[in-house]
């Protein structure tokens, strides 16, 4: 008798009890040698035939016992394993399920509206026009017609630089359009966004950074009356079709005559009232011929060119837009807050 083929077995058997089954993976390699379509333990019941015929029948039984044993590690294992997924049998991914969802990024409301003010001005020739927001009192103040000691520096409370009083944080967009004038000739048609910065008590209604958008147009034969048709096309592309507005006189430094103009909201109920003060009217911005003066201080001849400028804050119109009951809210950088301007 050849003792070989029982070798086999015996082999066979000790690499079934040795083989190391802790995880999903081990459970499926064991499956492929000892179970599969191209198992190990199939070819050896091929050496039935080597054996003496008195022996077959017990080989043949060792060989069952050997399958059975594989089987029944097999199976022990996979109950053992069994609260663990199997890759095989069961996706780690359940396709089914819906996706996390991907919080989609909004636009700050200050920008929104400042990009439709641009919208609205672009539409009709006016280019952007951007600055530094560290500006020299010259192009901040005494371009535009506010020398030192003039009392209207007064109105708007500066933040000076620590180290160069010449310095200032701007306090309006306005020395964009004192940059712009010493550096370009007539015709001028820009429009300044930007952050401008004023010394103020932070409160609901105020803050001491905020946005403004300037406009600034010099040609020959620029009238007031083209400035009032220029902001009634603008007042009708925010606010509708409809929408009243009124210039009252007022006073700035570097515009002759000025004015403000103020768009009428509706005094319907006590929202409209607390919003316009009880008047029914949102004052929106500040308005004028620019004075001859800045046009001289910038290099322009006064006697040749007018022109029209006007000023407007950011912060006040998404207020009123978007119903935000406090300007601090716009600078808080809160999630909850900013995230209700995903669709606006
Ligand atoms: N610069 C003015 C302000 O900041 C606004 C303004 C601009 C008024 C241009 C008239 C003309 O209040």
């Amino acid at each position: 008798m050849r003792m070989e083929e029982w070798k086999m077995i015996d082999d066979m058997q000790s690499q079934i009890a040795e083989f190391d089954i802790s995880n999903a993976d081990q459970l499926e390699q064991f499956r492929i040698r000892f179970l599969g379509s191209k198992n190990t333990i199939k070819p050896l019941f091929q050496h039935v035939r080597d054996v003496a015929p008195e022996l077959r029948k017990k080989f043949g039984q060792q060989l069952n016992a050997l399958k059975q044993s594989a089987e029944q590690k097999f199976e022990d294992a996979k109950s053992a394993l069994g609260s663990e997924p199997s890759n095989k049998t069961r996706p780690s991914i359940d396709l089914s399920l819906p996706p996390y969802p991907h919080p989609k990024g909004a636009q700050h409301p200050i920008q929104i509206v400042m990009n439709r003010i641009v919208d609205v001005f672009q539409r009709i020739g006016f280019t952007v026009a951007e600055e530094r927001e560290i500006e020299d009192d010259w192009h901040n103040f005494t371009a535009m017609n506010t020398p030192e000691n003039h009392p209207a520096r007064d109105m708007q409370d500066t933040f000076y630089l620590k180290d160069d009083m010449n310095y200032v944080l701007r306090t309006h967009t306005s020395s964009v359009q004192a940059r712009i004038m010493t550096q370009s000739q007539p015709p001028i048609r820009i429009i300044a966004p930007g952050r401008v910065y004023r010394n103020e008590t932070i409160s609901a209604r105020s803050h001491c950074q905020f946005h403004q958008i300037e406009g600034l147009y010099i040609d020959e034969g620029v009238s007031f009356a083209d400035m009032k048709q220029t902001l009634l096309y603008y007042a009708r592309a925010m606010y509708g079709e409809d929408v009243k507005i009124r210039l009252r006189p007022s006073y700035f430094p570097f515009t002759e005559p000025s004015a403000e103009m103020d768009v009428y909201w509706g005094l319907e109920n006590e929202i409209d009232y607390r919003i316009t003060k009880g008047t029914g009217w949102l004052e929106v911005l500040g308005c004028g011929m620019v004075d001859p003066a800045v046009l001289d201080n910038c290099g322009i001849d006064s006697k040749k060119y007018t022109g029209f400028a006007f000023g407007m804050g950011i912060e006040r119109q998404a207020m009123f837009t978007y119903r935000i009951p406090d300007i601090r809210m716009l600078f808080e950088n809160d999630i909850r807050f900013l995230s209700q301007f995903v669709n606006a």
